[in-house]
């Protein structure tokens, strides 16, 4: 079962991971700002996604596009015509609704009335702005509402210069836009959030098989990370179901608070997006292959997940509560790769010379992993909250260090104590900590 909705969104709130944007103007329920904790974990979601893709691997490499393109970019990909959902207002209280998304067709969720609503109609998502200090339709651009296109006008340029040969990929991590007409769950649905995208362009007749390819890795990545199989499932979509530019999609859902959601679409796009650019802009797209003589539109595989909704994801699927010694402990159990900070090094008490000593210990430990010296509170008190940011490994330096020179590493997870030498330490914690 999944934690509590509420009880994680007071913890993430309150320890520092996430904060609603503009909280001091009264928030804006379109966006969220990482504090301290999330800023780190947000990250390592994104390093691990990075490192499985790119790093791990010959046939894909990444590219960073900017998040304003040509507006013909939009055209050619459709998304100026399609990239819609059905919007219905209520007549009664004018608040608006995405039909998809009504657990009543006919009822209003803000005001309860029945058959207030107008006819549904297409309503794009993305985000106008206007480039330039004129704001005419001609210099109108818009926020970019997916990495994915970035990569695909990049095609040629990333094939030439990178020498790639089929099958390849191109990955990228950035920010995208959403007009969404019901932002909601906190990070969950945003107007502004981060997506992990990858094209994997393959030849025509490889399309089926690399999509069962991909699921397989997807799925495995999130629960190589610590994910609980049981909180995950992949859905395929039904065909009223698909984007205007895929001919098979499935989801990863992770079953949240609320029931299954979504966290990572995969989808067959076919050669519809190098197609499209090929002919709207007049440049060849095509793949030429040297063995075969052929010249073709490669077909692309796209895992595309949101790194933000997938970070929530991590945080509430590691949420535990347990009871020890008659008291509730409650514990972040994220995967060692995740956790925000690997090491808290607390001394046992403020006195000068066992602070001193503690910053000593401190230092080769913050030349290798984020860590956090913690010098407020009793030990016991310190060690709690440090299970509750999910930190894997506590160093206590006591009175005894001073003269053994050996500290106590307390294991997030067993609670187990082990007295190590400081000259061993960074050994000790390396052998636990290496990816
Ligand atoms: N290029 C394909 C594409 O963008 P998508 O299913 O619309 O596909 C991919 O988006 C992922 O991006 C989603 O599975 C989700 O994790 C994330 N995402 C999409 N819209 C989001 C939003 N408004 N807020 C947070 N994450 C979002």
């Amino acid at each position: 079962m999944p934690a509590d909705f509420d009880t994680i969104v007071n913890l993430a709130k309150n320890r520092g991971f996430v904060f609603q944007s503009s909280e001091i103007y009264g928030g804006l329920r379109s966006a969220y700002d990482y504090g301290p904790l999330g800023v780190s974990l947000l990250r390592n979601v994104k390093e691990q996604w990075w490192r499985s893709m790119v790093q791990l691997r010959d046939d894909i490499v990444g590219i960073d596009s900017a998040v304003i393109q040509s507006p013909r970019v939009w055209e050619a990909s459709g998304h100026l015509s399609s990239f819609t959902d059905p919007l219905v207002e209520c007549t009664n209280c004018n608040s608006r609704h995405r039909v998809d998304k009504l657990e009543k067709p006919n009822q209003c969720p803000t005001c309860g009335m029945k058959d207030t609503f107008t006819e549904p109609k297409d309503f794009n998502l993305m985000f106008q702005t206007h480039m330039g200090p004129v704001s005419t339709a001609e210099n109108a651009v818009y926020l970019r509402p997916e990495t994915a296109q970035g990569i695909f006008i990049n095609f040629e340029n990333v094939r030439r210069t990178a020498r790639m040969k089929l099958p390849f990929g191109i990955a990228q991590i950035g920010k995208s836009f959403r007009n969404e007409i019901t932002p909601g769950q906190v990070v969950f649905r945003t107007r502004e959030f981060e997506q992990m995208e990858m094209e994997f362009f393959c030849r025509p007749e490889d399309s089926a098989e690399w999509l069962e390819y991909w699921l397989e890795e997807r799925r495995n990545w999130y629960m190589d990370l610590g994910m609980s199989a049981d909180n995950l499932r992949m859905r395929a979509h039904e065909d009223d179901e698909l984007a205007h530019y895929a001919s098979s999609t499935y989801d990863v859902d992770y079953n949240f608070p609320w029931g299954w959601d979504e966290l990572e679409g995969i989808a067959n796009r076919g050669d519809f997006d190098l197609a499209a650019h090929g002919t709207h802009s007049g440049k060849d797209l095509t793949y030429f292959d040297p063995e075969t003589n052929e010249r073709f539109y490669p077909h692309v595989i796209e895992p595309a997940a949101g790194a933000t909704r997938t970070t929530f994801a991590f945080l509430l699927d590691a949420y535990s509560e347990e009871e020890v010694g008659g008291e509730k402990r409650t514990v972040l159990k994220l995967d060692k790769r995740l956790a925000p900070n690997k090491v808290a090094v607390l001394p046992l008490s403020k006195k000068p010379d066992l602070v001193e000593s503690t910053q000593a210990v401190a230092g080769p430990l913050r030349e290798r992993w984020d860590i956090e010296v913690d010098v407020t509170q009793s030990i016991g008190k310190r060690y709690r909250r440090q299970d509750e940011i999910g930190t894997p490994y506590c160093v206590t330096v006591d009175f005894d260090t001073l003269e053994d020179q050996q500290v106590t590493v307390r294991d997030r997870d067993t609670m187990a104590q082990d007295r190590i030498p400081i000259e061993g330490l960074v050994r000790y914690l390396d052998e636990r900590l290496a990816p």
